[in-house]
Order: C-alpha cells, then sequence, then structure tokens
C-alpha cells in the first residue's frame, strides 16, 4: 500500500495513518538537520500557499511563512476581512476559486466544519492551523519534540496538566494513539474530555502501547512520565471568569514540585504557548492566580518549550512537502 500523503488535508490528524504521521516526525527531524547545515532542498519552489487566519497566531503563522519560503514557495497571508467565508461569499465557490489559485490553504478558524468545507471544494491540500476543537499542527511539534529527545514514542509517557477539554489536548490524545504513547490528561473535575471522545480514540488505536488516562490526581498523572506538559489554564480569545477558572486550576501549576512528582529527574518540560509563566504579561500581573508554570521550570535545563516552538516549523515543512 502506497504510504503518499499526496493531496491530503490535515483536519484532524484522524485521516493519517500511524506510518503517516510517524513518516511526517521522520521527515521532519530531517528537514530540520538540513536547515541547521543550511541546506535548503526547495521542493516547493514556484508554489503558492494562502495563509487565512481569522484567530491571533505568532507561531503557527510564522511556521507556515517560513517552512514555505524555505523550500521555495511564497506564503499569501489574507486578512479576515478579505476572505469573507459564508457572510459575503459561500464557502464553497471562496474554496474552489483559491484551490485554482493556490497549492495549499492554511486556515485558523473558530470551528472545524469550515476548514472541512473548504477541504471538499478546494482540491488542493487544506491545513487546520487551530479551531477551537482541534490543533493537530502542535501535536506533530509535540510529538517530534519527544522524539528528538530521545524518548522513543511507542511506551512514552506524557502528562498533560490543563484543561482537558482544550483543541491541543484533543489533538494530543488522536496522535498518542496513533503512535502508541501513554497521554495523561491530568485536569479538574469539570474539565475531563469527553469520555466518548476518548472512547473513540481508543477503540481504532493501532498500538496496543496507546493509553489514555484521565485524572484529577497530579501524582498520578505525573507519575513516571517522561514529559509534562503544561497549557494555559484560561484561552487567551473570550470572555471567561478567569479567577473561577483559576481557582478550578489551584494546585495544578507546573512548578518544582510538580516536576519531582515525576520521579523521573529527566522527564522533560513543554508548553505549546502562549504562556504565563511569570509577571511580564499584562494578563499575569492582573490575575497571577492563574499562572500555570513557574519560571523556574519554563526556563529550567529541562524545558524544551522554545524548541518545540521551533519544531511547529519543522514539521509544518514536513506537512506542505508530503502533501503538496
Ligand atoms: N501554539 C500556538 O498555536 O501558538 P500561536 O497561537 O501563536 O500560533
Amino acid at each position: 500500500m502506497s504510504n503518499s500523503m499526496k493531496g491530503m488535508s490535515l483536519i484532524t490528524l484522524e485521516e493519517f495513518s500511524p506510518e503517516q504521521v510517524q513518516a511526517l516526525l521522520s521527515q521532519a527531524i530531517e528537514l530540520k538537520r538540513k536547515k541547521k547545515a543550511r541546506i535548503f532542498p526547495r521542493s516547493l519552489a514556484d508554489r503558492n500557499f494562502c495563509l487565512i487566519f481569522q484567530r491571533p497566531s505568532c507561531r503557527t503563522r510564522t511556521a507556515f511563512a517560513i517552512a514555505a519560503a524555505d523550500e521555495g514557495a511564497q506564503a499569501h497571508a489574507m486578512s479576515p476581512q478579505e476572505i469573507r467565508f459564508g457572510s459575503g461569499e459561500s464557502i464553497k465557490d471562496i474554496a474552489r476559486v483559491l484551490g485554482r489559485m493556490f497549492d495549499g490553504i492554511a486556515i485558523r478558524a473558530y470551528d472545524t466544519p469550515l476548514i472541512e468545507e473548504v477541504a471538499e471544494h478546494a482540491g488542493v491540500p487544506v491545513w487546520n492551523a487551530l479551531t477551537e476543537q482541534h490543533h493537530p499542527t502542535q501535536a506533530l511539534a509535540d510529538f517530534m519534540t519527544l522524539q528528538e529527545n530521545g524518548i522513543a514514542l511507542p511506551g512514552a509517557k506524557m502528562a498533560y496538566v490543563g484543561e482537558g477539554k482544550a483543541n491541543v489536548v484533543t489533538s494530543l490524545m488522536v496522535a498518542a494513539a496513533k503512535l502508541g504513547v501513554e497521554l495523561r490528561v491530568v485536569t479538574p473535575k469539570g474539565h475531563h474530555p469527553e469520555p466518548s471522545l476518548v472512547d473513540r480514540l481508543l477503540g481504532w488505536r493501532h498500538n496496543d502501547k496507546a493509553k489514555i488516562v484521565v485524572t484529577s490526581d497530579m501524582r498520578e498523572g505525573l507519575l513516571g512520565a517522561d514529559a509534562v506538559y503544561a497549557d494555559m489554564w484560561v484561552p487567551m480569545e473570550g470572555n471567561w471568569d478567569i479567577p473561577a477558572m483559576a481557582r478550578d486550576f489551584r494546585g495544578y501549576q507546573i512548578n518544582r514540585a510538580a516536576m519531582a512528582m515525576t520521579e523521573n529527574p529527566r522527564a522533560i518540560f513543554l508548553h505549546c504557548m502562549p504562556s504565563q509563566h511569570n509577571l511580564e504579561t499584562e494578563f499575569a500581573r492582573k490575575h497571577p492566580e492563574a499562572i500555570e508554570a513557574t519560571d523556574e521550570v519554563f526556563d529550567g535545563p529541562l524545558s524544551r518549550a522554545i524548541d518545540q516552538a521551533e519544531n511547529r516549523m519543522h514539521t509544518i515543512k514536513a506537512l506542505m512537502v508530503s502533501t503538496v
């Protein structure tokens, strides 16, 4: 069976086989090595990509732009005011037109069905650059970071500490089920992922080592972890009762004591970012009770958060090269 990913869109990562996900990670590691050696294969020369970001982004948008440039392609950023999905023009019409202009389309949107509809009609690969429900390109970078730190994926134990219904952890669960990772979702009661989602993901897991454990107990979740993954407790967009959410997450901060709960002195720290880990943001100065990690951990010797952010670009490049 061909393992080719040519023409594939990335919506939730469920579309990709475990072998294809692993191939993307291996290719990203190779592309990173080449970039460090200043080798640019430019396998996407003369291609054009459309970046539509309906929501703010630092990492993902720059990752798509730089990945395209490194491979000799051009990335064209379109504002939400220019691309009026379903308000001034039907999603189907916009998708068909963009598919004639571009060789691939990255979209950051609110809801996944918008991206599914564009993918259905564009005729070129469409990449989900984050929705409320999914963040698949983030999960690729996260597991690449584990792998480049010598942590073999089948059997790896990763503890995600944060909102259990968030897009980031949903995509981590999808990837973990594919790659044979034991993912512990450590989150307060009331923030657990939907049990039906967990059951569904484990129902088609391809590797016996894949596990998804949902717990509110920090000790249970962190013991033996190879990696501890923190996320913000409160989304950056929207109107949230921040003090109430911070109260829910009290005791879930990733600090030295939390890292010690792994009983693994080599456990690495991951974060998808943006992060609140000191008082250098307006958000944290206003809500210091919502700081999810300490500086000591975030900037400590076992933190791989900045590598992980860099790896967004290498994995997105692998995705572009493989699917276009
Ligand atoms: N982690 C992440 O998606 O970052 P941005 O929102 O900056 O793209």
